[in-house]
């Protein structure tokens, strides 16, 4: 069906091409408003390829809400270990325990909207995906789809209200509305597979004929973005107390923070300069051991920081609340993960 440039595409469209061409992927059966909430947790900053394997062991482990709500924290950080934005999975486990307290799901997005962790993106993509209401999630995929069909040249994120009204004028037709959770995620998988950042497939596009960024040949440098802050440094040494079976001393970190209540191996406070080595003893958990500093350093980068850490290490014979090593690389997040290399 063609539309005019500058109007809405059809979204029969769209779907007609879902149905042919749509991923298969392991949330997508069954509309079970937790398995959906789960997906759609784990995609928050997490690829679709990376969260496949870990979803299916998570509901393995959690299968539904009163499992989450009833599991120890412990048990949910070591199950997220490796997904990182580790925030995340403290409010699952909030949001589980606030829901089997309630009684059970929200009735809508509204009331999904008001758990921990449930922004407005969360909150449509369930509204639309578990709950059939008429809402177009504004992911990244679907700021670009859009930014492209209405060739919009306003950088990113300041153009995020004119393309969050752009894509909710797709709630007008009546195709939409009977399936708002398949358009959601045709148009999740349209900017995916062909609407790509780089090099969008426009000849195989099933909208291409209603894009104004196709017909101008500029859809490859659609979104424009406002240029980011640099990251800013942070800097750690950590402790690697060993002893002689191959055990290693972790601690949680503290709930708030970076890594906020995941495991790690004791260290400085993170900060913006470097560590000198007297400095950094002054935090070992043993001071009076003969600490030696390891070379090399490890770097991870979280949003908005850049974090560069040194390993001291020091060897007892016996360390019984020790974790064996090949557990540690286990349970560790990726971040601490990247210290073990330099023991
Ligand atoms: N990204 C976020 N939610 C998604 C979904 N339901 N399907 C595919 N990609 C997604």
């Amino acid at each position: 069906m063609k539309s005019p440039l500058g109007q809405h595409p059809s979204s029969a469209d769209l779907l007609a091409w879902y149905d042919r061409s749509g991923r298969r992927l392991a949330w997508r059966g069954p509309t079970d408003p937790y398995r959906i909430w789960v997906s759609e947790v784990m995609l928050q900053q997490t690829t679709v390829a990376a969260v496949g394997p870990r979803y299916a062991r998570f509901l393995a482990r959690f299968p539904d809400v009163a499992a989450l709500a009833a599991a120890d924290w412990s048990e949910l950080a070591e199950e997220w270990a490796g997904l990182g934005y580790y925030a995340r999975a403290r409010n699952l486990h909030a949001a589980a325990r606030a829901i089997v307290a309630a009684g059970g799901f929200p009735p809508d997005s509204a009331g999904w909207r008001a758990l921990p962790g449930i922004g407005p993106y969360t909150a449509s993509a369930i509204g639309a995906i578990a709950l059939n209401e008429p809402l177009v999630p504004l992911d990244g995929n679907v700021e670009r789809v859009v930014s492209r069909l209405f060739a919009i040249e306003t950088p990113l994120p300041q153009a995020k209200p004119e393309l969050g009204r752009l894509a909710d004028g797709f709630t007008a037709q009546p195709e939409m509305r009977d399936r708002p959770g398949d358009f959601a995620q045709a148009l999740f998988d349209l900017g995916a597979t062909i609407c790509t950042p780089r090099s969008p497939a426009c000849a195989i596009c099933p909208w291409r004929e209603g894009c104004r960024a196709a017909a101008r040949g500029m859809a490859a440098e659609l979104p424009r973005k406002s240029p980011k802050a640099a990251r800013k440094p942070l800097h750690g040494v950590h402790f690697a107390l060993v002893d002689a079976m191959g055990r290693i001393l972790l601690e949680r970190r503290p709930e708030s923070g970076l890594l906020g209540g995941m495991l790690g191996l004791p260290g400085t406070p993170w900060r913006d300069s470097p560590w000198t080595d007297a400095e950094a003893l002054a935090h070992a958990p043993r001071p009076e051991l003969p600490w030696q500093a390891r070379p090399g350093e490890a770097q991870h980068g979280f949003t908005h920081r850049d974090l560069t850490m040194r390993v001291m290490r020091a060897e007892v014979p016996a360390l019984p609340d020790g974790t064996p090593l090949d557990q540690a690389a286990r349970s560790l997040p990726s971040a601490m993960r990247k210290l073990l290399p330099l023991l």
